[in-house]
This record gives C-alpha cells, sequence and structure tokens, in this order.
C-alpha cells in the first residue's frame, strides 16, 4: 500500500479505537471526558501510534495486537501537551488547529485532563496481550521509566531551565532526545513487544527510534521558524519569543536540515537487518523528515 492510504488507514484504526477507549463526553465527571477529548481529537498526526503498529508488524505481528500499546502511546504524548501548553509552561493558544485545553477548559481541568490521560496510557498497556518473551511489567515499565523524570519529564525540565540561555550543543541534543525522541523509540518498542520481538531487534528499534525521534524534534524546531501557525496548527516563532534553544537556533536552518538527514540515514543504516520487512518503517522516517507540518 502507497503510504498515502497507509497513513489514512492507520489513522483512523487509531481513532476508532480512542473513541472506543476513552470515556464518553456523558460519563460523569462530563468535564473531564470532554477536556480529554477535546485534545485528543483535536486531530494530531498520530504518528506515534502508526510508529507502534508499523513496528509490530515488522517484526511479524499484527495490528490489532499492538493496539492498546498503539492507543496508549497518543494518550501519554497528548498529556505531554496539554501540559507543555500550560500558562506555566510553554503558554500556548493553539494545538492541533484549535484552542488549547487549559484556554477551553481552564487551568485546573487542563492539569487534570493531562494526568488523566496519562494513566489511562498505563492501563491501556497492561491490558496488551502478554507475549512469549515480553511480560505486562515489561511493557508497563518500558513506558514508566520513558515517561518519568530519566526521560521525557527530565527533558521538559533542562527545556524549562534552558530558556533564555545559549545551550551547547551536547545539552540541547539532552533534551530533544528525552523529551522527544525516547517516547518515538518507545512508540516503536512497545509495538514490537506486542509482536514478541527478539533482543536484537529491540535494540535495533531503540537505535532506529532515538534517531528519527531526534531528526523529528530538529524538524519541529525548524517548522516553528519557517512555518504559519495556520500550517502548523499551533503557533509559529513560540521558540524564539521564548529564547529556547534550539538546533536552527545554534547551528543555523541548512545545518540543522543537514543534521536531521544524517540522522534519518543512521535510522536506516539500523533497522537494516529487518531487510524487506522494515519498509514501512523506512517509509516513514523519511516521510517524518520531509513533513511540512
Ligand atoms: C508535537 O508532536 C510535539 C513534539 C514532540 C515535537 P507532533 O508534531 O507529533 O504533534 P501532533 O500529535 O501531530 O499534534
Ligand atoms: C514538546 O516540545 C515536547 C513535549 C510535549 C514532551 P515543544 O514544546 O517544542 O512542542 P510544541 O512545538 O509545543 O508542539
Ligand atoms: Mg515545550
Ligand atoms: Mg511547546
Ligand atoms: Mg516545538
Amino acid at each position: 500500500m502507497p503510504l498515502e492510504p497507509y497513513l489514512a488507514d492507520r489513522c483512523r484504526f487509531v481513532d476508532q479505537l480512542l473513541e472506543r477507549l476513552i470515556p464518553s463526553a456523558e460519563t460523569r465527571p462530563a468535564t473531564i471526558h470532554q477536556a480529554m477529548r477535546h485534545s485528543i481529537f483535536a486531530g494530531g498526526k498520530r504518528l506515534r501510534p502508526i510508529l507502534c503498529l508499523a513496528a509490530a508488524e515488522a517484526c511479524g505481528g499484527s495490528k490489532e495486537a499492538a493496539g492498546f500499546n498503539a492507543a496508549a502511546v497518543e494518550c501519554l504524548h497528548t498529556y505531554s501537551l496539554i501540559h507543555d501548553d500550560l500558562p506555566c509552561m510553554d503558554d500556548d493558544d493553539l494545538r492541533r488547529g484549535v484552542p488549547t485545553c487549559h484556554k477551553v477548559y481552564g487551568e485546573g481541568i487542563a492539569v487534570l485532563a493531562g494526568d488523566a490521560l496519562q494513566a489511562l496510557a498505563f492501563e491501556l498497556v497492561t491490558r496488551t496481550p502478554v507475549t512469549t518473551r515480553h511480560t505486562t511489567g515489561d511493557m508497563v515499565r518500558e513506558l514508566a521509566v520513558t515517561a518519568g523524570s530519566l526521560h521525557l519529564v527530565g527533558g521538559q525540565v533542562a527545556d524549562l531551565e534552558g530558556e533564555g540561555k545559549k545551550l551547547p550543543l551536547e545539552d540541547l541534543r539532552y533534551i530533544h532526545e528525552s523529551k522527544t525522541a525516547a517516547l518515538l523509540t518507545c512508540s516503536v518498542k512497545l509495538g514490537a513487544m506486542s509482536a514478541d520481538a527478539t533482543t536484537e531487534q529491540l535494540e535495533a528499534l531503540q537505535r532506529f527510534g532515538m534517531a528519527t525521534g531526534l531528526a523529528f524534534q530538529i524538524i519541529d524546531d525548524i517548522l516553528d521558524v519557517t512555518q504559519t501557525s495556520e500550517k502548523l496548527g499551533k503557533s509559529a516563532g513560540k521558540d524564539l519569543a521564548a529564547e529556547k534553544s534550539t538546533f536552527p537556533a545554534l547551528m543555523g536552518l541548512d545545518a540543522s536540515r543537514a543534521e536531521a538527514h544524517r540522522l534519518t540515514d543512521a535510522a536506516m543504516a539500523a533497522i537494516e537487518p529487518f531487510g524487506a520487512a522494515g519498509a514501512r518503517l523506512e517509509q516513514l522516517a523519511r516521510h517524518l523528515l520531509s513533513r511540512e507540518y
């Protein structure tokens, strides 16, 4: 299947799952479920769950067996966006083309909607069928370590503390790998685990995910400079305004693009052992590199 219909099909699959797995907007207390749904169903490219499903398929598994893990990483990602947009963090009014969660529901409910989506993510991982090699505990631990202070939260801390400073490249890499690449990596690994992946396959996907994830955040930094808010569905130009260290700020646009290309090549090399089974993952990594929103 060509990439475009594949993305549309997997997006629909993920959306149907999320629709079924997130409590309805009428469920008591209705406000929190409306707020969770506001942010989840505003749009979003669903890249992490799609990578999760593609990694499962690359390991000989099915999208059905990977479905709970795919929905889980999208819930965790959406929680991180809701909190990232809060006035005490990046202070953004626009996300996925609609007003941010706190703009519509207030800060208190937005914090809680993020909390609830994070908790739901862990519940969903526990619903993934176990395999010969991977227990529920293994999969929960993978997500927990990724979400915690050593990775996603740690990266967000360093990102906040780095505002107004010109960080060395090494520190910026740490931030991007932690806040973004770690969850992309976790997404492919959780897909692979649902497909009973071997240690060698998981190690290859670890390298693939970190390289693709760092390239992904470099592109996000580039788009923040080069695109409009309409195109991005979120406020452009915010990194400069908040004096964030970013790849374009540190090395310029051309060198940033070259670095993203180099990382994508490294990602390709990492999954070479998959042979033809890795074709979809390769195609996805190339797609992320050329994205315009
Ligand atoms: C935005 O992620 C936050 C980053 C880590 C760069 P996405 O660009 O995947 O956002 P959605 O999910 O499509 O809204
Ligand atoms: C977001 O990084 C990373 C997480 C949400 C963990 P950014 O702050 O650059 O993401 P955007 O640009 O607001 O989507
Ligand atoms: Mg941020
Ligand atoms: Mg932000
Ligand atoms: Mg950004």
